[in-house]
């Protein structure tokens, strides 16, 4: 998150779209990343919350609103639109915190 940021704000094109695809790539592996049957979480010391299995649909779709704000700051950056791109730079990263005050224990 902070190499994003700080290449944004440095306006340094190939570092900060290197950063960001990792989130998009990242956003796409995370909800197959907690399939039905692996909610143990106290035995296997994830800080996982039962909750992502009884809510899934809401799950999902605050990973899509972290994967959208991410692919808007990817194509902000291939029009180097770097004020733009800063703005969704915060809204990605409030799209985590969302995720992490609904899933994370
Ligand atoms: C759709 C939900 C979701 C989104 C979006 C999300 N996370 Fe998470 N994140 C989780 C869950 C669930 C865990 C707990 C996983 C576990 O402990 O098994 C977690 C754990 C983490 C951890 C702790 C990892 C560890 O090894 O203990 C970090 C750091 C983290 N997330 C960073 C981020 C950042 C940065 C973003 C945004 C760029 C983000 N996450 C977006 C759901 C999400």
């Amino acid at each position: 998150m902070r190499v994003l940021r700080d290449s944004i704000k440095s306006q340094d094109k190939n570092e900060a779209l290197h950063a960001v695809d990792f989130h998009i790539v990242w956003s796409r592996k995370l909800p197959a990343m907690f399939p039905q049957g692996s909610e143990a979480s106290i035995s296997n010391g994830s800080d996982a919350s039962g909750d992502i299995w009884e809510n899934f649909e809401r799950f999902e779709r605050l990973n899509l609103d972290y994967q959208k704000t991410a692919l808007m700051v990817r194509s902000e950056l291939d029009q180097g639109d770097y004020d733009a791109a800063m703005r969704n730079f915060f809204k990605m990263a409030r799209s985590c915190k969302a995720c992490h005050e609904n899933f994370r224990n």
